[in-house]
C-alpha cells in the first residue's frame, strides 16, 4: 500500500525515518510531504494513497474526495477535531489517533507554562512559586493524569473534573474529585485545560468561569484554542487585573490581548506542546504500527469513527 505522510509541522527526522522503516518492513510504500504552503498541496499529494498518517493537518471533506484510494487515516497525536470524521465515515474510511504517545510532552509543557507565568515570563520582576497553589485539572485522561502527577511532586494541591471517570478513578490518579466546572474555577489558583473540541465544548470557558477563578489566578491552555470563548477572555483579564492566561495555541485576538495585558498573557508561536523528539518519535512509530496491524490483521483498536 502506499502511505503518505503529510506534515506541515514534520516529525523529526528520526522519527520519520522510524515510520519508514516500519513501513517499508511490512512491504509498504512510503512518500513524504511536508511544510506544505497551501491545503492544495495536501489535496493533490492524496490521490493515489490508501494511507495517510497525519498531526494537525486538516483532512476536510475535500482531501478524502480527492482520495479515491484512502482506507485509513492516522492523526499521531490526541485530538482528532481536524479530521472530517463524517466525510471519512460516509466513505468507510477508518480514522485512528494515537493516545497517549505525545501526552508526557504535552504535560511537560503545562507545568513549564504554570512557572513560566510566575516568574512573570523571565522577566526580573518579583514572581510567585507553583508550590502549595491549588491547580484544577479539567479533564483527567491521559495528559490530565500526567499533569497532575507532575504537579503533586512539585508541591501543588491536585483537583480533577472528568464526567467520564469515577471519584475513585479521580482518587486513584492522585487528585481530589470535583463535581462541576464552577467548583474547579472557583477554588483552583490554575486551571489547566485537557477537553477535546467539540460542538459541547467549544467557547465553554466563558468569562462566568474564567471570573470565578481567586485573585492571582492564571488559565493554562494546551488543548485547544476553540475552547476559550475569546470575547469573554479579554473581557475577563480586563475586568480582573489580576487573572493571567497563558495558551500553546495562540488566540485569533491575541495581539489585541498582548497590547492590553502584556506579561499577563502569553502563547507560543507555534503549537508545541508534543514537539518533542521522544513524542514525535512516539506518536510517529506508533501510527505506522497502526496502519502496518490494520492492513495485515483488521486491528481497529484506535479507531476514533466507529
Ligand atoms: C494532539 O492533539 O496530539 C496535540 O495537539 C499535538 O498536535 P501536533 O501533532 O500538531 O503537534
Amino acid at each position: 500500500m502506499k502511505v503518505l505522510i503529510a506534515t506541515q509541522k514534520p516529525f523529526s527526522a528520526a522519527a520519520v525515518k522510524g515510520i519508514q522503516e516500519i513501513l517499508v518492513a511490512a512491504g509498504h510504500e512510503c512518500v513524504l510531504l511536508e511544510k506544505y504552503a497551501e491545503q492544495a498541496d495536501l489535496v493533490a499529494a492524496v490521490s493515489d494513497v490508501e494511507a495517510l498518517i497525519i498531526r494537525s493537518d486538516k483532512v476536510t471533506a475535500e482531501v478524502i474526495a480527492a482520495a479515491p484510494k484512502l482506507r485509513i487515516v492516522v492523526r499521531a497525536g490526541a485530538g482528532f477535531d481536524n479530521v472530517d470524521l463524517a466525510a471519512a465515515s460516509a466513505r468507510g474510511i477508518v480514522v485512528m489517533n494515537t493516545p497517549g504517545q505525545n501526552s508526557n510532552a504535552v504535560a511537560e509543557l503545562a507545568i513549564a507554562m504554570m512557572i513560566y507565568m510566575c516568574r512573570t515570563q523571565f522577566t526580573p520582576a518579583t514572581g510567585c512559586e507553583i508550590q502549595g497553589k491549588k491547580l484544577g485539572i479539567q479533564a483527567f485522561g491521559n495528559v490530565g493524569r500526567l499533569v497532575g502527577a507532575k504537579a503533586k511532586a512539585l508541591g501543588m494541591e491536585i483537583c480533577a473534573l472528568d464526567p467520564f471517570l469515577t471519584d475513585a478513578q479521580i482518587e486513584a490518579g492522585g487528585a481530589t474529585p470535583v463535581h462541576s466546572v464552577e467548583e474547579l474555577y472557583s477554588g483552583a489558583d490554575f486551571v489547566s485545560i485537557h477537553i477535546p473540541a467539540l460542538p459541547a465544548t467549544i467557547k465553554s470557558i466563558n468569562y462566568e468561569l474564567i471570573t470565578r477563578m481567586p485573585k492571582g489566578a492564571c488559565l493554562v491552555n494546551t488543548a485547544r484554542k476553540e475552547v476559550v470563548d475569546e470575547e469573554g477572555l479579554e473581557r475577563a483579564l480586563t475586568d480582573r487585573p489580576d487573572l493571567k492566561y497563558v495558551t500553546d495555541v495562540a488566540p485569533d485576538n491575541y495581539e489585541a490581548l498582548r497590547e492590553k495585558f502584556g506579561l499577563r498573557v502569553f502563547a507560543t508561536p507555534k503549537k508545541m506542546g508534543a514537539q518533542t523528539a521522544e513524542a514525535n518519535m512516539n506518536a510517529g512509530l506508533a501510527a505506522a504500527r497502526q496502519i502496518v496491524d490494520y492492513f495485515a490483521t483488521g486491528n481497529t483498536r484506535f479507531q476514533v469513527n466507529k
